[in-house]
C-alpha cells in the first residue's frame, strides 16, 4: 500500500473527512496523491512475482492490501487483433477485454479498491448509480465483504444481463424514474446524509483501483508504450484513471512517454466530445442523453472536467460515434476476432475506424482499444441485430439445404 492523501483536485486542499466526496471549500472534485517514493527504487519486474490483476500493482494503490475484499479481479486478456487492425488500416491494433472480469466489466477494478477502502472505515451499507455495471460489480464485492447494497436505476434502461446481476446478488434495487444523472443525484444525497458509503467513481478511491487497467497493458506489452489507447467515456473517471496511472509511471520513470488518450462517446451522449470540439475546458450537460450503448448514456459526467484534461494534456483527441457504427464495430470484433463486446465497449473500435477515416489516426500507430464490457450483459441488443434463427426440419435433406444458402 502506497503513503497518500486525498486532495481537491481543483484547489488542492487537503480533504480529513474520509466521507466527503466532493472539495468542503470549492466544491472541486477530489483525488488521490500517492507517495510514489518507494516505487522509485523499484523495477516493473519487481511486482511480476505475484498473479496479474489489480493487487499485483499494490505499491500504487491507496488501501492495505490486508483489508481487500478480492474475487480476483483483473488479469484480462490484451488481444492482438490482426483482422481489426487490417479492417481498419492501422498498423497494429490491440484489444484489452475487460469482459472478462468477474462481474464482466472493468468495474470490479475500482470496487475491489472501492469496497476495501469501505472496509477499511467500518462501512456496512454501500450504494451507487449506476447505468448498469458499476452495480453489478458493487452488488457482488458487497455481498463478498457481507456488507448492505443498494443500487440506484435508472428505470427501464439497465441491459437484462446487469440488472440480473445486481438482483442475483441480493442488493436492494431502485428502480428510479429519471436518467443516471437523476439516479445519481439521488444517491450522493443518500451519501451525503452519511446513509451509505457511496461507491460511485466520484469517490477517488474508485479511479485507483482503475489505475490498474493501463499498468497491466504495459506489462503485457513489456514496457513498449502503444502510440494512442482509445476508450468510451461516460461518466468519464475511467479515461481518467488511465491518465493518472500514466502520469505516476512517467513520474517513477518506468515510461518515458504518454500514448495519445482518445475518448469516444454515443452521438446522442457526447457532453465531453461535444466540449472537446470547441477546445473547452469544460462541458456543457445534455438534458435527455440517447443511445443504444446504454452503459454511457450519460449527460451530465461527474468528471467530464478530469477526461479533458487528459485528452489536452496528452496531445488525444475525442470524438463521437453514431449508434449503428457502434452496432457495427461490435459486430466486427465478434465475426473477425471471436470477442463479444457490450456496445459501449464497441464504441472505442467505431471510434478508431472514424478517426481513422478522418485521417487523425495515422497508418502506422499502434494502437490499444479498451473494450469496457461483456457482450452477455446485454443480449437483447445482439439477439435485435442478429439475423433469426433458421427454422430446421428434423432430417439430415433439410439442414443440407439450409447450409447450402448463402
Ligand atoms: N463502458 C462500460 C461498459 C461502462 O459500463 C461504462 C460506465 C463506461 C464504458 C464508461 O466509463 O463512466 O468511467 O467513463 N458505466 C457506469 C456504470 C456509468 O454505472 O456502470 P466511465
Amino acid at each position: 500500500m502506497a503513503e497518500h492523501k486525498v486532495i481537491c483536485w481543483d484547489c488542492g486542499a487537503e480533504i480529513a473527512d474520509p466521507y466527503e466526496n466532493t472539495c468542503p471549500r470549492c466544491g472541486g472534485l477530489l483525488t488521490i496523491d500517492i507517495d510514489l517514493d518507494p516505487v522509485r527504487e523499484m523495477r516493473p519486474e519487481d511486482l511480476r512475482g505475484t498473479r496479474m490483476g489489480v493487487w499485483r500493482y499494490a505499491p500504487f494503490l491507496p488501501v492495505d492490501p490486508a483489508h481487500k475484499v478480492s474475487i480476483q479481479e483483473g488479469g484480462t486478456p490484451l488481444y492482438e487483433t490482426d483482422a481489426v487492425a487490417a479492417e481498419l488500416g492501422v498498423r497494429e491494433a490491440y484489444v484489452k477485454f475487460e469482459g472478462l472480469n468477474p462481474t464482466g466489466s472493468f468495474k470490479d477494478r475500482g470496487m475491489t479498491v472501492g469496497v476495501s477502502r469501505a472496509k477499511e472505515l467500518g462501512a456496512t451499507t454501500v450504494g451507487c448509480a449506476s447505468t448498469g455495471n458499476t452495480s453489478a460489480s458493487l452488488a457482488a464485492y458487497a455481498s463478498k465483504a457481507g456488507m448492505r447494497c443498494a443500487v440506484f436505476l435508472p428505470s427501464g434502461k439497465v441491459a437484462a444481463g446487469k440488472l440480473a446481476q445486481a438482483l442475483f446478488f441480493g442488493a436492494k434495487v431502485l428502480s428510479i424514474d429519471g436518467n443516471f444523472d437523476d439516479a445519481l443525484a439521488l444517491a450522493r444525497k443518500m451519501s451525503e446524509e452519511r446513509r451509505i458509503y457511496l461507491l460511485n467513481s466520484i469517490n477517488p478511491y474508485r479511479p485507483e483501483g482503475q489505475k490498474s487497467v493501463l499498468f497491466e497493458i504495459m506489462d503485457q506489452l513489456d514496457y513498449g508504450v502503444p502510440d494512442r489507447i482509445v476508450l468510451p467515456v461516460g461518466n468519464a473517471a475511467n479515461i481518467w484513471a488511465v491518465y493518472k496511472a500514466l502520469t505516476e509511471l512517467k513520474e517513477v520513470g518506468w515510461i518515458d512517454r504518454m500514448p495519445m488518450l482518445t475518448g469516444i462517446q454515443a452521438e446522442g451522449s457526447a457532453p465531453v466530445a461535444r466540449a472537446f470540439a470547441r477546445g473547452a475546458k469544460d462541458f456543457v450537460p445534455e438534458e435527455d442523453p440517447e443511445t443504444v450503448a446504454t452503459a454511457i448514456r450519460i449527460g451530465n459526467p461527474v468528471s467530464g472536467r478530469k477526461a479533458l484534461h487528459a485528452i489536452y494534456d496528452t496531445g488525444g483527441y475525442a470524438e463521437t460515434v453514431t449508434d449503428a457504427e457502434i452496432l457495427a464495430a461490435q459486430r466486427l470484433l465478434g465475426r473477425k476476432e471471436g470477442v463479444c463486446v457490450e456496445p459501449a465497449s464497441a464504441a472505442s473500435i467505431a471510434g478508431l475506424g472514424k478517426l481513422r477515416e478522418m485521417g487523425i489516426v495515422d497508418r502506422d500507430e499502434k494502437v490499444v482499444c479498451i473494450c469496457t464490457g461483456n457482450g452477455l450483459k446485454d443480449p437483447d441488443t445482439i439477439i435485435e441485430n442478429s439475423p433469426s434463427p433458421i427454422r430446421c426440419g428434423n432430417t439430415v435433406a433439410d439442414v443440407e439445404r439450409i447450409l447450402s444458402q448463402p
